[in-house]
């Protein structure tokens, strides 16, 4: 087995950062990490890259599509599908931290804080073993080297806060060990006070977000905002556009109304997406999460029957604006927004907890069609 650890010779005398992210928006994610640093590779959801400026390496907690970020101490070769692997990663890990001991990350009073190690694995493709093999491998090593306590995943088990948190990937033969960087995943959202049933994964919504293009822009429609995901992700993609939110479930329109403390330039209420209260061509762009029959159950005017809600996003949006949609029944979705006078622009398959949904980016077909006039 070759195994080297990462050091500072290796990667252009600064460490390399991988961030983990859903599968389908990796080169959104290499897009925005692109303006803070420099993108070395893209993998299966991940994205790695570098920060040739300090000052911006902060700036590494700021963004908003990838799961998370973490710092790559070690790149493992020769780990294949049998059990046997597992032994050879084990031993891999234990050299690398005799050779490079890899540090635990200073949170608030530095290092003393820190209480122990856990370790998230994930892999590609059919292996002999689990992830849960592979993270208490990998975790009795870390943990042995460190002097800690390991917490293992196994059986759902959540670790206590204040571990230094580890991930493993293995794809093909190769594994990486890397280090998260911040006390607590990326895409858990200071925001997210509250949630509905069906709310949205936030680094899905920032890359919907970012797909709409919103320099420059008055406003921003989501006519079913649940927790109001979509519009927050919009606040930090651009502080520029009014956020307007409508859902027809008073609840939701409550949660997203406690989650916007703070969110300024915003407007909610409790409305139909069967029937916008807009006028038409006023919105310029519109970030949508359909309800899907599966969790949420469409109500109100789109029970039964979808082709309005895309006749009334087609209604209220500028001939010149675009509307960004995750659809979780991507063909029936595409065929009634063209119906009501979208032109399909670009689609993204995603993978998300185990669904295939799609984004579609949609704008206007034409301007002042007849099949287009505003409909109430
Ligand atoms: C998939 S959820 C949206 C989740 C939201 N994007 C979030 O991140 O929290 C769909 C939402 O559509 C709402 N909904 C269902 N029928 C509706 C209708 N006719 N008009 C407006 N909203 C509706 C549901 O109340 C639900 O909040």
């Amino acid at each position: 087995m070759r195994h080297h650890a990462i050091t500072r010779a290796d990667v252009h005398d600064r460490p390399t950062m991988l961030a983990r992210t859903i599968r389908g928006i990796e080169p959104l994610a290499a897009a925005e990490i692109g303006r803070i640093g420099v993108v070395r590779r893209i993998r299966h959801r991940e994205v790695w890259f570098e920060v040739p400026d300090p000052g911006r390496v902060p700036e590494v907690l700021d963004l908003r599509t990838p799961d998370d970020v973490f710092v790559l101490a070690a790149v493992y070769d020769g780990i294949g599908r049998s059990k046997s692997s597992l032994l050879r990663l084990a031993q891999g890990v234990r050299e690398t931290c005799l050779t490079d001991p890899p540090a635990l990350p200073e949170r608030g009073g530095g290092a003393a804080e820190v209480r122990g190690v856990d370790v998230s694995a994930s892999f590609v493709g059919r292996r002999n073993y689990t992830r849960y093999d592979i993270e208490d491998a990998v975790g009795a090593e870390l943990a042995r080297a460190q002097d800690v306590v390991y917490h293992s995943r196994r059986d759902g088990a959540v670790p206590p806060c204040g571990t230094a948190s580890w991930r493993v990937t293995v794809e093909g033969e190769q594994a990486t060990l890397a280090l998260r960087m911040a006390d607590r995943p990326l895409h858990r959202r200071a925001y997210k006070r509250a949630s509905v049933a069906g709310t949205l994964h936030p680094p899905l919504a920032a890359a919907m977000a970012r797909l709409a293009g919103l320099e420059g822009v008055r406003n921003v429609l989501d006519p079913c905002c649940g927790a109001g995901t979509l519009l927050f992700e919009a606040r930090a993609a651009s502080a520029g556009p009014r956020l307007l939110g409508t859902d027809l479930d008073p609840a939701a329109v409550r949660v997203a109304k406690g989650n916007a403390t703070g969110a300024d330039r915003a407007a909610w209420a409790v409305a139909d997406a069967g029937r916008i209260p807009l006028p038409a061509r006023s919105v310029d762009r519109i970030l949508v999460n359909p309800p899907w029959q599966r969790q949420v159950p469409a109500a109100g005017l789109l029970k039964g029957d979808q082709s309005i809600l895309w006749r009334q996003l087609r209604r209220v949006l500028t001939d010149d604006g675009c509307a960004v949609a995750l659809l979780h029944d991507p063909s029936t979705g595409l065929a009634l927004a063209a119906a009501a006078g979208f032109r399909i622009r670009r689609t993204i398959e995603v993978s998300l907890f185990g669904a295939h949904p799609v984004i579609g980016v949609l704008n206007p077909a034409e301007a002042g069609l007849g099949g287009l006039r505003p409909t109430r």
